[in-house]
């Protein structure tokens, strides 16, 4: 089923809005909450997809946040970053657009409430930056094994065993390769084998040349068919965010487990750590903490279970002394909650890491954010020229920094 939108979000006229300090920070935070608000119902196997009409009459059914991020026609400079950080997420990591403008908008949503009270920005960029630097070392925590073709150096062995961390250097590339397949990983050679049947086949109303039985051969074709464009479209995004899952994990073998076990872990571990904080900033990386939270909540909510009640389990599992409870995440066949490693719902942390960041580093660009000037030059420009006066937001480290007020 699919929601019908239109492809134009109009938040706010441009040039209507000259409001400046709180008020603006308010608006751009309304402005990125919409367009949260548009992707959410997307998240996870039980999303819904969204069916994208422009005025060519073109019509898109997609629930790759990034296809549909590019596809509606956002005009407010603030909600472009959300743009932005699910364009280089895919372009990045090739999944976890939906997470990441998902969280980009709930760590805005937590900090509201603060900006409506008279905090001041930078005190809340300060400590969303100091909770997003603690994750990378507790994402990690899901992972198992490291194994590498090359050597693993010292400083990295150290790295690895701090954090708990199997690593093995130099291993054979037929084992890497064994592994990979078991993986069920596809590995590209442009080796060419021999084959035992070569057929030709009619399927659909076109003729395929088909080899199987390829010894040494490690590619494979996948033909899709469907009723209409629309939909061999969607397939093709889902069977590519598939294959590069797969790839990210073939590549990088450190996975942490999904349906928001990581999530809330880490969600649990910014919580602990707070309260070893003094002051204001233990309430702002509480907010952030929670904010986390959206992310198995999402999946609830888009399966139709009760989402307060699985997160009230989950949060006692987290919580448990003996960290038995770690990798419990939504059980999306029964409503309830399951161990997401152990039913193989896995993510390359990777795609997590990336996700987390750039939702961090665009939230902090927006808190950043008091006005927006308007280059009356651009007004007559089209299109992608009226950014420039937002900066591009891009997610990631550092970017957009020659924008902060102070
Ligand atoms: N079988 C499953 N059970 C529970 N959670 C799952 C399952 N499969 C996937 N998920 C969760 O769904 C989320 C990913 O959903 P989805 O693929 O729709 O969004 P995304 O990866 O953020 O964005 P996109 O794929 O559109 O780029 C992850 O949190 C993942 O752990
Ligand atoms: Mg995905």
């Amino acid at each position: 089923m699919a929601s019908m939108m239109q492809p134009q979000i109009i938040l706010l006229k441009e040039g209507t809005d000259t409001s400046q300090g709180k008020a603006q920070l308010l608006s751009n935070i309304n402005a990125v909450t919409a367009v949260g608000d548009v992707v959410r119902t997307t998240l996870g196997p039980r999303g819904m997809d969204k069916l994208i009409h422009d005025d060519k009459g073109s019509v898109t059914i997609s629930n790759d946040g990034a296809t549909i991020m590019k596809l509606l026609d956002i005009v407010h400079p603030a909600a472009k970053i959300l743009v932005d950080i699910a364009k280089s997420q895919d372009s990045e990591v090739g999944d976890g657009t939906t997470t990441v403008v998902l969280l980009a908008a709930e760590f805005l949503k937590e900090a509201k409430p603060f900006v409506e009270d008279g905090v001041h920005s930078q005190n809340l960029i300060r400590s969303y930056r100091t909770a997003s630097t603690l994750l990378d070392k507790c994402v990690e925590s899901g992972a198992k094994v490291v194994l590498s073709r090359l050597a693993i150096g010292d400083l990295a062995t150290q790295y690895f065993a701090d954090r708990d961390i199997f690593c093995a250097g130099r291993v054979a590339e037929e084992d890497l390769n064994r592994v990979a397949a078991a993986a069920g990983g596809t590995i590209q050679t442009s080796v060419l084998g021999t084959c035992e049947i070569f057929e030709e086949k009619q399927v659909g109303g076109e003729r395929f040349n088909i080899f199987s039985g390829c010894p040494s051969g490690r590619t494979a074709t996948i033909v899709l068919r469907g009723g209409a464009d629309q939909f061999i479209e969607e397939a093709e995004r889902s069977l590519h965010d598939a294959i590069m899952i797969v790839r990210r994990a073939v590549k990088n073998s450190t996975v942490v487990p999904g349906g928001g076990a990581i999530d809330m872990e880490i969600s649990k571990y910014l919580r602990q750590h707070s309260r070893t904080i003094a002051g204001k900033s233990q309430l702002f990386i509480n907010s952030y903490a929670k904010a986390l939270e959206v992310i198995p909540r999402q999946l609830c909510d888009n399966a139709g279970f009760d989402a307060t009640d699985v997160l009230n389990k989950l949060r006692q599992k987290h919580a448990m002394q003996s960290g038995e409870g770690a990798s419990y995440g939504v059980d999306i066949n029964t409503g309830g909650i399951a161990d997401s490693f152990a039913n193989f719902v896995w993510e390359p942390a990777v795609v997590k890491i990336n996700a987390i960041n750039a939702a961090t580093e665009a939230a902090c660009l927006i808190l950043s954010v008091d006005e927006t000037v308007k280059n009356p030059k651009s007004e007559s420009a089209q299109g992608d020229a009226a950014a420039g006066a937002m900066g591009r937001g891009r997610g990631g480290g550092g970017r957009g920094r020659g924008m902060r007020r102070r």
